[in-house]
């Protein structure tokens, strides 16, 4: 149904009547996200194609006495360009630094660009190369490149094993570069086809590990496009209907079930009720179930992302110039990494694990109906909390989706949330924070972040803290002011998950937006599909059986 001409003419939104515009758009997106992933051995100097990228390390601009360059990828372009490439890059200054590129056209090659990109002194951390994905998607828009092949000046120091993590690495960055134009009339298409990654070997292994690199590539963008959307568009009925979706493409693996209002009222979620009160868009709970192939499970795990369409302050509104209220379409990016996670899992079918996927999605509003400052709500495990502050609500429908999570009988819960402006001011806008009582948790999930190439920092819980929580009338306030926010948000948490539940939370208010492209980043998909993987041994991507390594 589309707008009526009354209300168009007004302005307003009806959101819960609209097409859902995501729909249209995504399927549009996914035709324009048709590019191949290849790994090739054909030498440099012969590959065909808009531009042959290499990384290049900071020691592989070094030169012999003779001002030739040691190393032998550099000296055979170099010597095929007769020396052009010696004399423009101490013309350009690039010397191999993270940051600096330079492009060249030249004839000579079988490519008709060549690019050379810096990956500084760190070639190891799979993180420097989020750097060379980013440039290389900047000048292939430039230089409207559809053929781009990628390579690095050395990889001797690379061992196999983090040669398939260089590629799938390589891989996720190129698609990282992808620009949201869904509501924009105009739009700079992208111009990526087919991107080939050469020297780092060829065959079934590292085929396997680019297939998996494209499906965590199309969560990232789906979490991405979530986020993006504004909270007129992604309501929590929509929100609702992407996860159910999820379910239906992959039924074969997939369960989707979604509470109403009156069900969440059954099931007494009081807290996160509170919060939904005074919109005039209905929440929605969100429960996707994975069973894998073959049935058998070993562990069973939850993911839980608070998801708050929009999140206006309710009546301790979000004011002054600081308060970022018209970025809070944000607030579900905690629900966006859960789904995408899912999309990719999806895809790729691990074998041997359950993950339940849970999102308590609402809006944050004002109204007649709404929650006050001081009114007290009971979540579903009974415990009472005074609202002290209405603005902090997503720990308020984490505590009802957490005791749901805790009922699915999983070993292991991952909750991620845009929770705390204190985070952010901890550790700033590109490292995520981590809580959790358990130090195995903490050991996979920060493993599974360092192979994903996101940045998580575990903070403390510190529980002699909890005196700010305590509440003359209830069992607690919601708030326990500003100084250590982020950790007080962790420690109330906590009072809703079971002892016997190893969780952890992850506050991604920093990571989940990039203030520099107006944009959503996508954080926490590759961290969670990286976690799960880590409890499979098998995976059945494209009905393949494969071991993961
Ligand atoms: N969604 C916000 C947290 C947030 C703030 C994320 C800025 C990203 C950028 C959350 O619901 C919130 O409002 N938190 C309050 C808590 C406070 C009232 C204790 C905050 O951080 O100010
Ligand atoms: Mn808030
Ligand atoms: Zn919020």
């Amino acid at each position: 149904m589309a707008y009526s001409t009354s209300r168009e003419t007004l302005g307003l939104t009806q959101p819960s009547q609209i097409d859902n515009p995501l729909h249209i758009e995504f399927d549009m997106f996914l035709q324009k996200l048709k590019i191949s992933f290849a790994a090739k051995e054909i030498d440099l100097v012969e590959w065909e194609g808009d531009m042959l990228a290499v990384g290049v390390a900071e020691k592989d601009m070094a030169k012999d006495e003779n001002l030739k360059y040691k190393n032998s990828i550099m000296h055979k372009l170099d010597s095929r360009l007769p020396g052009l490439l010696s004399e423009s890059s101490s013309e350009e200054d690039f010397t191999g630094k993270t940051g600096q590129y330079m492009v060249l056209r030249l004839p000579g090659l079988g490519s008709k660009r060549i690019c050379l990109i810096g990956l500084g002194s760190a070639t190891s951390a799979i993180a420097s190369y989020l750097n060379l994905g980013e440039t290389l998607g900047e000048v292939a828009k430039n230089t409207k490149s559809n053929k781009i092949a990628i390579t690095l000046s050395s990889t001797d120091w690379i061992s196999k094993e983090s040669k398939l993590a260089t590629a799938s690495a390589i891989a996720t960055v190129v698609l990282g570069t992808y620009e949201d134009n869904r509501f924009k009339s105009e739009s700079k298409k992208s111009t990526f086809k087919s991107v080939e990654i050469l020297g780092l070997g060829t065959g079934y292994e590292i085929d396997t590990k680019l297939k998996i690199a494209e499906v965590v590539c199309s969560g990232i963008i789906f979490g991405k496009e979530l986020v993006n959307a504004p909270a007129n568009v992604l309501t929590p009925g929509i929100l609702a209907e992407e996860a159910t979706r999820i379910a239906a493409e992959y039924s074969d693996v997939f369960t989707a079930k979604i509470l109403d209002v009156e069900q969440c009222k059954q099931l007494k979620m009081g807290s996160y009720l509170g919060v939904s009160a005074a919109s005039a868009n209905p929440p929605h709970f969100i429960h996707l179930c994975y069973k894998p192939p073959g049935g058998a499970v070993k562990t069973k795990l939850a993911i839980v992302g608070k998801g708050l369409t929009f999140d206006s302050g309710g009546y301790n509104i979000k004011t002054g110039p600081d308060c970022s209220i018209e970025l809070m379409k944000f607030d579900m990016g905690g629900s966006a990494a859960v789904l995408g996670a899912a999309k990719s899992l999806g895809q790729i079918k691990p074998v041997g694990v359950e993950v339940h996927f849970i999102v308590a999605a609402c809006e944050n509003m004002i109204s007649g109906t709404g929650m006050r400052p001081g009114d007290i709500v009971t979540a579903s495990n009974g415990k009472k909390i005074e609202v002290n502050n209405t603005d902090a609500e997503g720990r308020l429908t984490l505590a009802d989706a957490l005791v749901y999570a805790c009922n699915q009988g999983v070993a292991k819960i991952v909750d991620l949330a845009t929770l705390t402006g204190a985070c952010v001011v901890a550790l700033g806008p590109s490292i995520a924070g981590v809580f959790t009582p358990s130090d195995d948790l903490a050991k996979e999930v920060l493993a599974a972040s360092e192979i994903a190439g996101e940045k998580l920092w575990r903070l403390p819980m510190e529980r002699s803290y909890w005196k700010y929580m305590k509440s003359g009338v209830a069992d607690m306030v919601n708030t326990g002011g500003r100084e250590g926010g982020a950790i007080t948000a962790a420690l109330f948490l906590e009072e809703f998950v079971d002892e016997k539940v190893q969780w952890m939370h992850i506050d991604m208010a920093g990571p989940v937006w990039n203030y520099k492209n107006k944009s959503a980043t996508g954080f926490g998909v590759a961290t969670l599909v990286e976690w799960v993987l880590s409890h499979s041994l098998f995976v059945l991507i494209s009905n393949r059986n494969v071991m993961i390594t």
